[in-house]
């Protein structure tokens, strides 16, 4: 989808325990200490819909795909209606936790079509830049159960997160950007600034 494209959406991307949040934290103070105003959004939202998502952490079964796929589609939209197209068009720098490329590789992962999870969010506007972070399915499966001392829910079973990850490796749109998150927190930090920092001089 075409947008007058003033501000910049930086979405946050990868498997479960990969430290996206983290690094999307850390990204937002830096870029506020150098005076750009900046959104922090993540997907499920907490809106109407992505209340229900959440309800379905521990009980997935208890809709089908399809009824899972449309709540994803709802919360984006009214994702991108009240928060991201305004931001852009304001001029605002977005940084987004999740967003369609999740939709293609979870849902995809739970046996729904690829390509038409893809059409299904022609709505949603292009990443300027999707900031995938990348570590064994492992890594992530232990800063969750280890480091958060959290179970797994329904989405973070390491099997279907294989075939998630998978998903996510094939993907070739132009505005990824890999990041290798099995590194130190500062060092992938600086990955995800050096990949950044071409989009911030068009900006300026
Ligand atoms: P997560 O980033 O872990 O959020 P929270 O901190 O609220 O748990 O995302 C929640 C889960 O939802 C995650 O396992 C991936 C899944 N998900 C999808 O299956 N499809 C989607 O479109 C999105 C945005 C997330």
């Amino acid at each position: 989808m075409t947008r007058e494209r003033t501000g910049l959406l930086i979405v946050f991307e990868g498997t479960d325990g990969t430290g996206k949040s983290t690094q999307l934290q850390l990204l937002a103070r830096t870029l506020t200490e150098k005076g750009c105003t900046v959104i922090s959004s993540r997907e499920p939202t907490e809106g109407q819909y992505g209340q229900q998502i959440r309800a379905l952490y521990s009980n997935r079964d208890s809709v089908s795909r399809e009824e899972e796929l449309a709540l994803f589609l709802a919360d984006r939209k009214e994702h991108v209606d009240t928060v991201l197209n305004p931001g852009l068009t304001a001029g605002r720098i977005i940084l987004c936790d999740r967003y369609f490329l999740s939709t293609i590789a979870y849902q995809g992962a739970a046996g729904m079509d690829t390509a038409q999870i893809l059409e299904k969010n022609a709505f949603a506007p292009d990443p300027d830049i999707c900031l995938l972070f990348q570590a064994s399915i492992q890594t992530g499966v232990d800063r969750i159960t280890g480091g958060r001392g959290e179970e797994l829910n329904d989405f973070e079973k390491a099997d279907y997160l294989q075939k998630v990850a998978s998903i996510f490796n094939e993907m070739d749109f132009p505005y990824i950007h890999r990041i290798n998150a099995a590194q130190s927190i500062e060092d992938v930090s600086r990955d995800v600034l050096t990949a950044i920092e071409p989009l911030l001089e068009k900006l300026t």
